[in-house]
């Protein structure tokens, strides 16, 4: 099991879907953390905070390439939904009992690096030249997509 670094390799060159990349790399090394304390309570808390964000992040995702016109978004949400009904079976396993962690731990590292770098860096060009100059910059509260952050994710 090892943790996950962020490298520059990783950007799609949009600022808002970076940061939410970066944190899911953050999710899956809190859940490297939590395996590490044995605490099951704990584990089960980060599982279901990383499937959470993760949906917040698919559905997010979305929106963008639907606004942009992106034309593989179906595509692209068949694969977002199959990994999430991949990583929600591991949560089953985990609530019956298995020590998933470790293979999680790998499933999980290798799925985001390819799904960034292929399927994500697909779309990159196509929402870049829609956003524009927003690209670059975190969403501003009230803009189109300060809203959209805020229906996507909760709070
Ligand atoms: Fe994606």
């Amino acid at each position: 099991m090892s943790a996950m670094t962020w490298t520059d390799d990783l950007s799609v060159g949009i600022e808002v879907i970076d940061a939410q990349h970066m944190r899911i790399v953050d999710y899956i090394n809190q859940l490297h953390q939590a395996h590490a304390t044995g605490e099951k309570a704990l584990l089960s808390r980060v599982l279901e905070e990383l499937i959470e964000y993760t949906q917040s992040h698919f559905g997010f995702e979305e929106s963008i390439l639907e606004e942009a016109g992106y034309v593989f978004l179906k595509a692209h949400q068949r694969v977002h939904a199959l990994f999430i009904r991949k990583v929600g079976q591991f949560q089953a396993r985990h609530i019956s009992g298995e020590d998933i962690a470790q293979e999680l731990n790998t499933i999980l590292v290798s799925w985001l690096i390819n799904h960034i770098k292929r399927e994500d860096s697909d779309y990159s060009a196509t929402v870049r030249k829609h956003m524009g100059e927003s690209a670059k910059v975190p969403p501003k509260q009230g803009s189109r997509l300060g809203n959209a952050l805020r229906r996507f994710f909760r709070g």
